[in-house]
């Protein structure tokens, strides 16, 4: 951002920081005013602590940094990942549902139409138990989803999420992590016979994958006396290094691809969800690109005023760079997005956590916040009391569904309520006075006393996200306009969104310690906390 436009943004906290949101919230037309709606989605920011004109502030700056020629330029897959020399296509995965004409290469929509024919009869031939000409054996029940980060949270999230869409006809599993304390107890639980392992990397280098894949391979072989062939039948691989998944002896049939223009943590749209495509199948998947296809339809037809993933971006740049708050809480009032706090910690933190500029200059102003949250209520009887009280102000995201998948009226009125009155608590709190008024007993001192700790601040900000329901289309088009928000705030903080070297770092030392918790020599060069532990851990265990 330019230093004019923080200077900007500075000026319009301090001109609303004496407003307080109750304020803001009794003004006329406040709801109608700060809320929209795309598709199945409502957004209500009226909770937000802006008023009109720092939303015009806001919006100048997104038309100043040129939003709309960003948005095409990714749509039309222009280099948008410069460090990898990478377009970045995922919307060209959804492109087939979308109602506006596609602008993504003719060749990259081929591929991508090609492998959701590929899915969708893999997918069939799994349903109706008919998959010899795969090579696989008949009488699989049980999908095991190997993978992790993208490979494994969007898929796990939707999974979850659309339970109620789950056609029964297989148990899915994930298996993300190298804890062997997951492995171990999934193949007490399967049958291995029974089980095929979808193993998903999109590099096919990613130690927690293959490590898991060795094992489960296996163990699959020692239920045919020790034979890999017949234990290599039971995996399918989705990557976009077809060769390395060729070296493990699964046949290129049975490889589904992934692309270099699709990033990791936007890939849930691809035969990554594969998992997903069998758990609810395959005209569900592509009701679920079809809701995605609605929001980028929307995202590229809406001016900024009306357009979900511009306002998301905006709010949490006003959040960020106008009030300075540093974190933000995500709480999903629905049991079946409880993964959503970690499919947007991937999303938003891998994409925004950069300090420096595409032209490897320090950033001016700070990035991301540190996304964060769990699931309504469960949080209200864990961290809400420092939401509500503590001394550092969360902004939120709080979101819910108006109709259950369920007939139990009372529950899901009760968790409306909930989220709606923990908005209006964040945003109102309860002023000293009222708190004194409820203070009948003790003296003047310790009324005052027991006042000030039951006073609740309020003016703290949160927007709600209603889905009309939860269904594979409003799924779909939440998961979007997530992805679209980090576009634009990559656009805002001048941040290439689509790579993630910092994760490198951590990788490589990895790969020098594991040899040192054997018997491997502990290099000098280890610092002393790290050869401090390893002693510790040889000499335990
Ligand atoms: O650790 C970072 C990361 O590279 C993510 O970006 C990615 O989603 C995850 O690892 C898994 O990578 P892969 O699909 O290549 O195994």
């Amino acid at each position: 951002m330019l230093a004019g436009q923080l200077d900007t943004l500075a000026r319009e906290a301090a001109r609303l920081q004496p407003l307080h949101l109750r304020e803001l919230l009794f003004a006329p037309q406040r709801f109608e005013q700060f809320s929209r709606r795309a598709g199945p989605l409502l957004l209500d920011f009226s909770r937000q602590k802006l008023d009109e004109t720092a939303l015009q502030v806001l919006g100048a700056i997104a038309e100043d940094c040129g939003w709309q020629q960003r948005r095409d330029a990714m749509f039309r897959g222009d280099v948008l990942n410069r460090s990898e020399q990478r377009p970045v296509l995922h919307t060209a995965l959804r492109a087939g549902e979308s109602q506006l004409p596609s602008l993504a290469p003719a060749s990259v929509t081929g591929e991508i139409n090609e492998t959701l024919l590929r899915m969708g009869r893999l997918v069939d031939a799994l349903e109706r138990n008919d998959v010899s000409a795969y090579g696989i054996p008949a009488g699989i029940t049980d999908i095991v989803n190997l993978g992790i980060g993208g490979s494994d949270l969007g898929p796990r999230l939707a999974v979850e999420a659309l339970r109620s869409y789950h056609s029964g006809r297989f148990a899915c599993h994930f298996l993300p992590n190298v804890d062997g304390h997951q492995t171990a107890a999934l193949m007490r639980r399967l049958d291995p016979r029974r089980t095929l392992v979808l193993l998903v990397s999109k590099s096919f280098t990613t130690q927690e994958t293959l490590l898991n894949g060795a094992v489960l391979r296996q163990w699959i072989a020692q239920a045919y006396g020790g034979d890999a062939t017949r234990a290599a039948a039971h995996f399918i691989a989705v990557s976009a290094n077809i060769e390395a998944a060729g070296a493990l002896g699964i046949p290129a049939q049975r490889v589904l691809p992934m692309w270099d223009f699709v990033g990791g943590r936007y890939s849930v749209w691809s035969a990554v969800g594969l998992v997903l495509a069998l758990a609810v199948g395959m005209p569900n998947f592509r009701a679920f690109l079809r809701g995605a296809a609605l929001m980028d339809d929307h995202f590229r037809s809406a001016g900024w005023r009306d357009n979900l993933p511009v306002l998301l971006a905006l709010i949490g740049v006003w959040n960020r760079n106008g009030l300075g708050h540093t974190t933000h809480g995500v709480i999903p009032y629905l049991d079946g997005l409880a993964e959503l706090p970690a499919f947007l910690q991937q999303l938003e933190m891998e994409s925004l956590g950069k300090r420096v500029g595409a032209n490897g200059e320090s950033l001016r102003q700070a990035t991301v916040p540190v996304v964060w949250g769990s699931v309504g209520t469960n949080a209200q009887h864990a961290f809400f009391q420092a939401l509500h009280q503590g001394s550092d102000a969360v902004p939120l995201d709080l979101i819910g569904a108006v109709r259950p998948a369920h007939g139990l009226k009372d529950n899901h009125r009760a968790l409306l309520a909930n989220l709606l009155a923990q908005g209006a608590a964040f945003a109102l709190g309860k002023t000293t006075q009222d708190a004194l008024a409820e203070a009948v007993s003790g003296d003047a001192v310790e009324r005052q006393a027991l006042a000030a700790q039951r006073t609740f601040p309020g003016d703290r900000p949160s927007s709600t996200l209603l889905l009309d329901a939860v269904t594979p289309e409003s799924l779909g088009a939440l998961l979007a306009l997530y992805e679209h928000k980090v576009l634009i705030q990559a656009l805002l903080w001048d941040i290439n969104a689509f790579d993630q070297w910092g994760v490198e770092l951590g990788k490589v030392l990895a790969k020098s310690i594991l040899p040192a918790l054997s018997d491997a020599p502990v290099p000098e060069s280890f610092d002393a906390s790290t050869r401090g532990l390893i002693a510790t851990i040889r000499a335990l265990s």
